[in-house]
Order: C-alpha cells, then structure tokens, then sequence
C-alpha cells in the first residue's frame, strides 16, 4: 500500500527546492509515476486563456487542449470537485488519450483562489483509485497550493 505520509514529504522537499510551476510539476509527475503501482500517466493540466492545456507529466504523449466541463479533467475543473472514475468506458465523455487507461483520478488545483489546474493520474487497472488514494493525493495537492509560484496562469 502506499505510503502517503513519505510521498507527502517526498512532494514537500520537491517544493522546498524549487517553487516554479514547470520544476515543480515536472518532479512531482515524475514522483508520482515512481511511486504510485499501476500507473498508465500522471500529470498537470493548467487553465491557459479558458481551456485546460497539457503541463508536466509522464507517460504516453496526451491530447493538448480539454476545454472546461469536456472530459473528467474539464468536469473536475468546473465543477470544482475530485472525480474519480472507476471505469473510463462507462464515464460519458471521457477523453481517451491513452487506450490502455481503464480508470482515472482527478484533483483540482487552486491558484489565486480558483480552481486553475488539475492533476490527472490514469490507471490501466480498473477501479485503481480508492478513497484512501484520494485523501493521500488531496494531501499533496494541499501542499502544492500553498507552495507553487505560477503567477502568469492567474488570468
Ligand atoms: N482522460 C482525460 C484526458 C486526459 S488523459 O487521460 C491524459 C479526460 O477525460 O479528461
């Protein structure tokens, strides 16, 4: 099982270094994708003139652009709220970039006091993401927020 409380220092000192978005994110992505069993992707989505724009990640290359309320990562942004999709073939309008994902987790992200980012992790293993997951991921969301300098995405 994973070990949310090392993986929360883990993303703390990853910050504590390097607080600009495109550092951050990059070794974050890149934390996950490690640390996390069963991963297809995992990654940033960053709100850019209205729409979702693809940020760090790992994994396959994705698609670029997911206008608001389109996808699991346009629900979450606009809706505001951490979706986890237990099985992507039953989630209308999901987005398949990678057919090998079968499920998927959502976190917004805050910045400037609106939901501005998102983070995506996918899964080629259905019902991959628990309950447990989602509080150890909105942990380290919570320590992203504080920390991460992305001034320019505030608009
Ligand atoms: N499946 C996502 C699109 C992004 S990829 O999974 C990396 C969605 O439906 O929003």
């Amino acid at each position: 099982m994973t070990d949310y409380g090392m993986l929360a220092k883990q993303a703390g000192a990853i910050l504590a270094e390097e607080a600009w978005y495109v550092a951050a994110m990059s070794n974050l992505s890149a934390l996950l994708m490690d640390s996390l069993p069963d991963m297809n992707w995992a990654g940033f989505y960053l709100l850019k003139e209205g729409r979702l724009t693809v940020g760090p990640f790992q994994g396959k290359p994705a698609c670029v652009h997911i206008e608001p309320g389109k996808g699991v990562c346009g629900t979450a942004l606009l809706q505001d709220r951490t979706i986890v999709v237990p099985d992507v073939h039953a989630f209308p309008g999901h987005i398949a970039c990678d057919s090998a994902s079968a499920s998927e987790m959502v976190i917004p992200i805050h910045f400037g006091g609106k939901a501005a980012a998102v983070l995506d992790l996918d899964s080629p293993r259905k019902n991959r993401f628990t309950e447990k997951d989602a509080e150890g991921l909105k942990r380290i969301v919570l320590i992203m927020e504080e920390k991460i300098t992305m001034e320019e995405l505030i608009k």
